[in-house]
């Protein structure tokens, strides 16, 4: 029986330590949460080069749905790779792709007749976007949210607006876009109450963006991820999605949803924006749709469609062992009710972290859909000081005592464990957290 997690060497033991030095003098980037050196994984479990075992509650960054290595998935791209990896799929024709696309349309939230763009990534899937929102509407302006991440390259940066780091030297990026404040209620922007507050945040858009400055006939699409991800696990209110939609329909303004973090059955839901209750002309998925293998998608009312031969395009979206990795992804997804899984254990997982809520003073707020959910930490629950340096010793001592957890926002920490995780695993790795944060608690003299 294995003992999980297992820690033989406290980590980084000294063959991820030569690793780490090897990368450090190598690669470029910008990212690396802790010094965790994989050497393989399964399911919830991952082993490291010393012969450490951790208990994943990351999931590659809500990439690994399914767990590590599913055997469905591991069959589909192994038979595919056997057959032909690649064949430029958006010159040529083959069965996979062709499959896929009518799946994911089929699956997708958007209604009535749609298409599927297929790209690598997530990032891709936005770009795919704004070029169709330009294209189809004809015009040049968007909006999209404070706190939300929609990528890294020119374009999709110039939506995103999670932290300063990602823009800093990089503007000019893409003109024409208006950040609005994000109904983030733990914090307020205008420093008012929900429900009290009427969801001012979403009536501005009308009432003073729009009478003020902004021509909304200018307006091509709208970005919004029906979670926020990266800006830290942040569920606006249902009113705050639906208002901000219906508006945008009152002006011809395209709706995009961006699921590439909380869609595919994350939040209980195979796609987040279910929970509002809101449907898009155009949905951005990646990530889980790949378990693993670069895929991106954008799906869109037919009537969108760019049509022309040429207007967008690239190489290798939909290639044939993506397509296969994500054919059996959803096929997973469905088989295993993953659906109901993340919904049913989402409950337990929350309703843990609201217990540790009751004993440590270091936690501001539990929040999240699903099994989605953050823990935000705070220096003083009254005045709600982020307590980053906290967080950061949060994800230290976690993969320290072998547990994998990623942060999001000022001071947040994501618990994202595969969705077929086992319960008792679950209850495993919420032990270690539990541990970590009274030790964290009481280093602060709680
Ligand atoms: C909501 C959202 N959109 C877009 C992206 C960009 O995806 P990628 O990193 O695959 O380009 C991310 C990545 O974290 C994301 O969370």
């Amino acid at each position: 029986m294995v003992k999980v997690p297992n820690i033989v060497v406290e980590p980084p033991g000294p063959k991820a330590k030569a690793i780490v030095e090897l990368d450090t003098k190598y690669l470029a980037t910008s990212t690396k949460a802790s010094p965790l050196v994989v050497e393989r994984a399964e399911g919830a479990l991952v082993w490291d080069v010393d012969g450490n075992t951790f208990l994943d509650f990351a999931s590659g960054v809500a990439v690994l749905n399914l767990g590590h290595s599913h055997p469905a998935v591991v069959k589909a791209i192994t038979e595919q790779a056997g057959r032909f990896a690649h064949f430029a799929g958006t010159d040529y024709y083959y069965e996979v792709q062709s499959k896929l696309a009518e799946r994911i349309c089929a699956i997708s939230n958007v209604p009535g007749e749609k298409r599927v763009f297929l790209s690598n990534s997530g990032t891709e899937s936005i770009e795919a976007a704004l070029k169709l929102a330009r294209w189809s509407t004809q015009r040049k302006l968007f909006i999209s949210f404070i706190g939300g991440f929609h990528g890294r390259t020119m374009g999709s940066l110039s939506l995103t607006a999670s932290k300063r780091v990602q823009q800093e030297r990089f503007f000019p990026s893409m003109p024409g876009v208006t950040h609005l404040p994000f109904a983030y209620c733990y914090r307020c922007p205008y420093h008012l109450e929900y429900p009290s507050c009427g969801i001012w945040c979403a009536k501005v858009l009308e009432e003073l963006h729009f009478e003020d400055y902004l021509p909304p006939e200018e307006v091509a699409a709208m970005f919004m991820e029906p979670v926020q991800g990266e800006g830290g696990y942040i569920v606006p209110p249902q009113e705050f999605v639906q208002i901000m939609h219906a508006t945008c329909k009152r002006h011809g303004i395209l709706f995009v949803d961006d699921e590439v973090q909380a869609g595919m059955a994350r939040t209980g839901r195979m796609w987040a924006m279910e929970h509002h209750g809101v449907v898009p002309d155009v949905m951005c998925s990646a990530k889980t749709l790949g378990s693993g293998i670069p895929i991106g998608a954008t799906v869109f009312r037919k009537e969108l469609d760019w049509g022309k031969k040429g207007s967008h395009s690239n190489t290798y979206g939909g290639n044939a062992i993506a397509c296969a990795s994500a054919l059996a992804t959803i096929d997973t997804i469905e088989k295993e009710g993953l659906v109901k899984q993340a919904e049913r254990k989402g409950e337990h997982l929350r309703k843990r972290l609201l217990e540790m809520k009751q004993k440590y003073e270091v936690i501001g707020d539990v929040r999240g859909l699903g099994l989605m959910q953050a823990v935000e930490f705070v220096k003083d629950r009254r005045t709600k000081v982020p307590a980053s340096k906290e967080r950061d010793a949060v994800e230290e001592l976690c993969f320290k005592r072998g547990l994998v957890a990623i942060g999001c926002g000022k001071s947040g920490i994501r618990l994202i464990p595969p969705l077929n995780i086992a319960t008792e695993l679950l209850d495993i790795g919420l032990e270690v957290l539990e541990g970590v944060i009274r030790d964290v608690n009481r280093e602060m003299g709680r």
